[in-house]
């Protein structure tokens, strides 16, 4: 799969703009504050519907207009689609799929799926487990829309959990009540964290050899679920059930939800070291890049499509050999990626564009 075309109006600093891509490389090159990052945020809008920066769609329209539009043409392996958002500084925003209005994002995830990475990206490895949860919670999602469904569905399971134990005062009428929702909860979350369990099961070898590979076999890299780690959906209820029995008196006592599938992470080694806490900046990045780039096999083997790739300013902290290392391994996939420089030689059928002051050019 690969996207044709994208189309702006109002949308950031763009008024209007009109862009066919290549099949595979395609580069954005121009200085600072040019319009380059906008432009994959609008792609990555048309595929997750929602913006990586802001939740607010007021900041995704240009400034003094009233409504943003984003169009995007996909070329699919036996079809072609397109995705239009309409996005107002009032109301909700709409979306179509080939002219036909959808009422759920869950109905778009998936339709144009893309692996996405930006600085803040790095978050991934530094800051805390919520962006770890980010992640696999957003590329799951792609992968299986039913994981979608039943995050929507723990969270609202959650939220009354945690009502009802604020609200409960005495802690013995607490054990009344809370079964019921806890049998619904654990329903939800063992199936979430055996989904989750099998996404890192699935990526960790070619996160492996992906970060091997880019770092002329200097960096060993390693990923675990932390969590419950059992085989089965039985198995992982059980515990869970359990573990929230066993936590209920510390879980009255702070007023929520202290174990599940919201409070779980992902350990991350280099060479045995703990990155998350002992990483430097260029490690942490590079095996932020490196888990995302292992997932375009998986997500092509899935879903018998290939994913795209959408990177903001990843070339910079590469040195050169690790830069040609990593374009050779993303060479079979559409890739879209924002620079302030580049000079190398690309192939025939790659493109380069220069973006200046919201104008995109061919070169
Ligand atoms: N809603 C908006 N309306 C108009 N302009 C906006 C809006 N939101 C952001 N901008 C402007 O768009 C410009 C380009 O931003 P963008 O992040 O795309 O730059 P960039 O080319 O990626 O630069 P850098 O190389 O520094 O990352 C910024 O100057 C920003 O102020
Ligand atoms: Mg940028």
């Amino acid at each position: 799969m690969y996207i044709q075309k994208v189309s702006l109006t109002n949308f950031r600093n763009y008024e209007h703009c009109d862009v066919t891509l290549a099949p595979f490389l395609n580069v954005f090159k121009g200085n600072n504050a040019q319009g380059k990052t906008n432009f994959l945020e609008s792609i990555y809008l048309a595929s997750i519907g929602k913006s990586p920066k802001t939740t607010k769609d007021k900041d995704l329209i240009k400034w003094k207009e009233k409504n943003a539009k984003i169009s995007v043409n996909v070329k699919k392996q036996y079809f072609d689609e397109k995705i239009e958002l309409y996005l107002r500084n009032e109301g909700k925003k709409s979306i179509k799929i080939n002219e036909v209005i959808i009422r759920k994002i869950g109905d778009l995830i998936g339709e144009i799926p893309v692996v996405y990475f930006a600085p803040d990206e790095i978050g991934l490895i530094k800051q805390g487990p919520a962006d770890r949860r980010r992640f696999m919670d957003i590329d799951i999602s792609q992968l299986n829309k039913s994981y979608f469904y039943l995050l929507c569905r723990y969270e609202k399971l959650l939220e009354e959990r945690n009502k009802l134990l604020k609200q409960t005062k005495n802690f013995e009428s607490l054990h009344n009540t809370i079964d019921l929702w806890d049998t619904q909860l654990c329903d939800v979350a063992s199936k979430i964290i055996f989904y989750r369990l099998e996404f890192i099961e699935k990526i960790k070898i070619p996160a492996k050899d992906v970060h091997l590979k880019i770092t002329n076999g200097e960096e060993n890299l390693s990923i675990k679920y932390q969590g419950i780690n059992l085989k089965t959906v039985e198995e992982i209820k059980q515990k869970l059930f359990e573990g929230y029995k066993k936590n209920l008196k510390k879980d009255f006592d702070f007023g929520f939800t202290t174990i599940g599938p919201h409070r779980d992470d992902i350990e991350i080694e280099i060479n045995d070291v703990d990155i998350r806490n002992f990483g430097s900046q260029g490690q942490q990045r590079l095996a932020t890049l490196s888990l995302k780039v292992a997932e375009l096999d998986l997500f092509e083997k899935t879903l018998n499509e290939k994913p795209i790739l959408l990177l903001d300013d990843v070339l910079s902290e590469l040195d050169a050999k690790r830069c040609k290392n990593f374009l050779e391994i993303i060479k079979n996939f559409q890739t879209i990626l924002t620079t302030t420089k580049f000079s190398r030689k690309i192939r025939q059928n790659d493109a380069v564009f220069v973006v200046k002051n919201a104008k995109i050019q061919r070169m």
